[in-house]
């Protein structure tokens, strides 16, 4: 345990050896007379844990203050004893003002019987950018979504639903913001029908709007020195409506690159297998090498946000992977003149971590490239990764025939081959087959841009940099590009875009640019899936009978962006609480382009009423 770590804490100070106290709100955490067995008998007791997940495939628990984690290793060590077989346990958690991981080790460290879980969670600690930050807990069966921002805004952005509730807020009147009846009203909107509540507050406000929200609320007996505890539960007939499905709902996944090994990985983690169709071809995704970085907005809006949270999951799953990851960290050169004002905002922005993304000056570059560069961003966590491991690791199924057409009566769905023989009946399609989506359900708003980039053995780089094209290392050289061709459909080798991308190449790096001049180049070609907006597609498919969802339309950052949007897509698929902020899930919703088509109309059909200053 670093102690330059506790020593500095903004947040935390310690009474009585190891108890932790708010700085900011002059309360303790948990219970001085024990916090484990607090946390035992208010929340995990208060919510009928563990009968109310009994038979249960999924359970979903929301918090409200995850501090030190201690509800939420209780509530893990008591989910590892009694899990029903085969379930997975979602859990979602908030904090404006995040603890260390080494603060987190101390206040956990009263508690030798929580030993090994308080390892694992301070293990995978979330960092302190703002946003939702996903935790695998495999080993526990478990995934932890935890929000680092404000309570409200938190709830706000959270697609829920929670079939159980901890509302551990400091002291209502130390900490007032987190008992706000908008808070509780979220709460209730966040909730499965049924969902349960439990806190070791009975204040009479809290009571009140907890049961204008829709809860029936009572007060039981309090643990150590509080007197009384709360326990509510919401009325049957609220909460949000799940999909109906079969109790082992049949999968299918069309398309074997990276959209459809990232929704066979995530479906995986929650404890559920699909099977895998794909046409031979490797599509775009088989690349021998790829760059993962994020898409900088300056605007630092949702799309700059989207891309925020997908590169650290992304970056994050992929370093689990052994073998997988070429080389680490990337430049960004300056190529225009608005770059450096770009640049400076996103060095400084809260959404990535700190130290994630850093100004270099020219000097700086120059020295890192080995020749003379621009200045530029030095993206710390970018990867290059080797996408056939990650693909054969996530994929971990054979992989059937190509699929011919889909269709459905409006109960199951049919695969079907060029024959038009059924190939297998599913209660959920992924369509995750790049440009291929768009022929098997028409209507999808996909556009093919092709791309060349070009490979050469026996040629170093010695780090990855992006200038408009990229160049990164390969395991055995190095690989840059690419072309981007709009409208153009063919995947073949072309000569001609060897040249154009060395010619890119040597206007900004000519040296490197010259020692490839004359190598034999070898080619990745392939047709990139995109769309009007450049965002991706990552949801149910418009107009189409449920249980049909697509994740396509990834352009030239599909390793950056389909690990996060799978597990969107599966948590969507099983009405499982997803990963994803609903306002970021609204920039990948499929429907969005014919949204804002019915918009567009309704506003030219009423224009505005004019006022005019005339009798
Ligand atoms: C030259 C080039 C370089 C790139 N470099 C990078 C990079 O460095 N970093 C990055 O993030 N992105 C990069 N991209 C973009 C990236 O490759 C794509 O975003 C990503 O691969 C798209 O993945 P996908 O799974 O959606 O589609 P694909 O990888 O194209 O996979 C589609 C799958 O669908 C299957 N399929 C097609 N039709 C059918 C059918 N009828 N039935 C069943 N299966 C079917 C195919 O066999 C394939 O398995 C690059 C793209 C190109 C062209
Ligand atoms: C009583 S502590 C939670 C203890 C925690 N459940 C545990 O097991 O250690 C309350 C937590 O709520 C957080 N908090 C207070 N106000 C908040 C707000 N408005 N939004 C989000 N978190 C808040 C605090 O930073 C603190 O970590």
């Amino acid at each position: 345990m670093p102690n330059e770590d506790l020593a500095a804490s903004p947040v935390v100070t310690w009474d009585e050896g190891d108890l932790p106290r708010s700085r900011l709100y002059d309360d303790v955490y948990f219970s001085r007379a024990d916090g484990l067995a607090e946390a035992r008998a208010v929340y995990l007791a208060g919510c009928d844990l563990p009968e109310a997940w009994r038979g249960r495939d999924r359970f979903s628990v929301a918090e409200l203050g995850f501090g030190t984690g201690l509800n939420i290793a209780a509530l893990l060590a008591l989910w590892r004893q009694t899990r029903p077989p085969g379930g997975h346990l979602s859990i979602f958690s908030i904090e404006a003002h995040p603890l260390s991981a080494g603060e987190a080790r101390r206040a956990l460290s009263s508690w030798p019987e929580l030993a090994d879980i308080a390892a694992l969670l301070t293990a995978r600690w979330p960092g302190r950018a703002r946003g939702f930050h996903r935790l695998d807990l495999p080993e526990l069966h478990a995934t932890l979504d935890v929000a680092i921002m404000d309570a409200f805004e938190a709830l706000s952005a959270w697609g829920g639903p929670a079939d159980a509730w901890f509302l551990d807020g400091f002291a209502p009147a130390r900490n007032p913001g987190m008992w706000r009846a908008e808070v509780l009203n979220l709460v209730a909107a966040r909730s499965a029908p049924g969902a349960r509540v439990a806190s070791y507050t009975v204040a009479g406000q809290v009571r009140r709007d907890l049961a204008a929200a829709g809860f029936s609320v009572e007060r039981r007996p309090g643990f150590g020195a509080k007197r009384q505890r709360l326990e509510a539960r919401l009325e049957a007939r609220l909460g949000g409506d799940a999909p109906r499905l079969p109790p082992r709902p049949r999968i299918a996944i069309v398309g074997a690159g990276i959209a459809g090994a990232s929704v066979a990985r995530a479906l995986r983690a929650l404890g559920v297998e699909a099977r895998v169709f794909a046409t031979q071809d490797a599509g775009a995704s088989g690349a021998p090498a790829a760059l993962m970085t994020p898409r900088l907005d300056a605007g630092l809006g949702d799309a700059a946000g989207l891309f925020a949270q997908v590169f650290h999951r992304a970056g994050t799953l992929y370093e689990a992977i052994p073998g997988a990851v070429i080389a680490r960290q990337a430049i960004q050169l300056e190529t225009g003149p608005k770059d450096p004002a770009r640049f400076a905002a996103i060095a400084a922005s809260d959404l990535f971590e700190p130290g994630v993304m850093e100004r270099r000056d020219a000097m700086e570059t120059t020295k890192a490239l080995g020749e003379a560069a621009a200045a530029g961003l030095l993206i710390g966590d970018a990867l290059v990764i080797e996408p056939a491991l990650v693909l054969s690791r996530w994929l971990n199924a054979a992989i059937e025939g190509g699929v011919a057409a889909i269709s459905s009566d409006g109960g199951a769905w049919r695969l079907l081959d060029e024959a038009g023989e059924m190939l297998f009946e599913a209660d959920i399609v992924f369509l995750c087959a790049g440009m291929a989506s768009a022929r098997l359900a028409p209507g999808l708003a996909l556009a093919p841009v092709r791309g060349q980039a070009s490979w050469a053995k026996g040629v170093d780089c010695p780090v990855s940099c992006l200038f408009g094209g990229y160049v990164i290392p390969s395991r055995t050289g190095v690989l840059f590009g690419a072309t981007h061709d709009r409208g153009d459909e063919d995947a073949q080798e072309r000569p001609a875009d060897h040249a154009r991308n060395l010619q890119t190449l040597a206007a900004v790096l000519p040296e490197l640019a010259a020692r490839l001049d004359g190598a034999p180049l070898q080619a990745h070609a392939a047709v990139r899936a995109t769309t009007a907006d450049y965002l991706p597609l990552a949801g149910a498919v418009p107009g189409a009978p449920g249980g049909l969802f697509v994740l396509s339309g990834l352009g030239s950052r599909g390793f950056a962006l389909a690990p996060l949007l799978g597990e969107h897509l599966a948590a969507l698929a099983l009405g499982a609480p997803s990963p994803l902020p609903r306002a970021l899930a609204r920039l990948v919703d499929p429907s969005r382009f014919a949204e804002r088509t019915r918009k567009r109309a309704e506003k030219r059909a009423s224009p505005p009423r004019l006022w005019r200053n005339t009798p």
